[in-house]
């Protein structure tokens, strides 16, 4: 290990409580960046992987599907979390959903929903979340003047439009948050309950029963939603297994809201503390795609995924072997300063802005443009109804370390 590194980077890296604290986070990823960006990680409670934390070698990892698989590992899962999946499902992977699936199947499964979630077709969608942006923004005034915008909002806002998407009504969308909470947040005492895996389990058998009954009921009442498509999907003329199936719905559901409501959470938080962006945000509403796209980089809600070689190889000048894994660190390649200039600036004219956070390649996000759309709708509505606003309290963030981001963020602020 090379001498700059601090010799407990291996569990600095890996520990869930490192990504509740941005600037430990940061600075320890720094440290990767410049000393060992391609790192041999072996932590005492996971399996040993390699951390990739520089732009130019994620993107090219993830560029190159052929040689870098999404199978078998997705993401970090402690030795006892493994195992105790392995006896209780047989499998080490979660649920076969997009992102643990590698061609034929990565390939056809992704195109059953993929003209869905096409900026084509997203922009049937717009007035609708328009219209839920409008709403956002009146309960956020109902509210008074002062609350917790990360639980109160954020949490909601996107919840609503996925749910939307996916054809859940309103009344089950307490259960949503709660169930996706509790798998992205099962290591915080906050969000899962603090017990890891078993948490996560739970969530996942909650999911399934839930989204078994929603399939019989589009099969006898289709509609235009994505559970439509899902419920009557077939692939070579054959219809979809059920264990893909609900894995698809759970994907969609979970990853569909918790990266947005991080990404418009941490966001605004970038922009309170950057009152200068703020005044310029709202002087021109024009920068609202350029500012979008920074809030995401800055915040970066998804911290990794894995992918795996399929031959021995060279990455970042590191000897590779067959079968190991590496872990493609987003946040840390949007700050990497080969490619973006001050990239612990927060700029919200940033461009080019060539951030990771959505992934690269094959398996770039699908949701990308709906958190975009999202995103700018209620900023829009926020920046031109509501001002003054201000840390009311001090912000905290989930200690997770695969999907994460504010989990208080305490605001003040007027009605325009
Ligand atoms: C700011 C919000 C979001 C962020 C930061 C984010 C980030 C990511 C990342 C990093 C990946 C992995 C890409 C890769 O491996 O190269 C991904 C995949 C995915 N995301 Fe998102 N996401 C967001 C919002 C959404 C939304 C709104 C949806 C709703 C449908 C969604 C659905 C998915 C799906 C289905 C995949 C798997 C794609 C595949 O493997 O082919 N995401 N996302």
């Amino acid at each position: 290990m090379p001498a700059e590194l601090d010799p407990n980077i291996n569990e600095i890296i890996t520990a869930p409580e490192t990504y509740g604290d941005e600037a430990l986070y940061h600075q320890a990823f720094s440290m990767l960046r410049d000393h060992d960006p391609v790192h041999w990680t072996d932590a005492a409670a996971y399996r040993p992987f390699w951390a990739v934390t520089r732009h130019a070698d994620v993107a090219r990892v993830e560029l190159d599907a052929q040689n870098f698989l999404n199978a078998p590992r997705q993401f970090l899962v402690t030795k006892t979390d493994e195992d105790m999946m392995l006896a209780q499902t047989g499998s080490s992977t979660f649920a076969r959903n997009l992102v643990a699936m590698d061609n034929p199947d990565h390939k056809a499964y992704r195109a059953l929903t993929a003209e869905w979630f096409s900026p084509k077709t997203l922009r049937n969608l717009e007035a609708k979340v328009g219209e839920l942006a409008r709403e956002t923004v009146d309960r956020l005034i109902a509210l008074g003047g002062e609350c917790d915008f990360a639980k109160d909002i954020a949490a909601w806002y996107p919840l609503r439009t996925i749910m939307l998407v996916l054809g859940v009504p309103q009344e089950d969308e307490p259960l949503m948050l709660r169930l996706s909470q509790k798998i992205f947040g099962s290591t915080d005492e906050d969000t899962g309950g603090g017990d890891g895996m078993a948490s996560m389990m739970e969530a996942f058998a909650e999911f399934n029963t839930y989204f078994s009954a929603m399939t019989a009921a589009r099969r006898a009442d289709p509609r235009n939603d994505v559970a439509t498509i899902l419920s009557t999907a077939t692939i070579d003329g054959q219809p979809i297994g059920d264990d893909e199936r609900n894995a698809y719905y759970l994907i969609v559901a979970a990853a569909g809201h918790d990266t947005t409501s991080s990404a418009i959470s941490g966001g605004l938080l970038g922009l309170i503390r950057n009152p200068d962006q703020m005044a310029r945000l709202r002087a021109d509403p024009g920068l609202m795609p350029k500012a979008v796209d920074e809030f995401i980089r800055w915040t970066s809600p998804v911290k990794h995924f894995f992918r795996t070689a399929v031959h021995d190889c060279e990455v970042g000048g590191k000897a590779i072997k067959a079968g190991d894994s590496l872990m493609m660190c987003y946040p840390s390649a949007n700050r990497d300063a080969d490619v973006f200039a001050a990239p612990f600036e927060f700029r919200i004219d940033r461009s080019p802005n060539r951030h990771v956070a959505f992934g690269y390649g094959p398996h770039v996000c699908l949701g990308q443009h709906l958190a975009k759309l999202e995103m700018k709708a209620l900023f829009s509505e926020l920046l031109a109804r509501v001002e003054d606003i201000e840390l009311a309290g001090e912000p905290a963030w989930v200690k997770a370390n695969f999907v994460s981001g504010l989990k208080r963020l305490p605001i003040r602020y007027r009605a325009a």
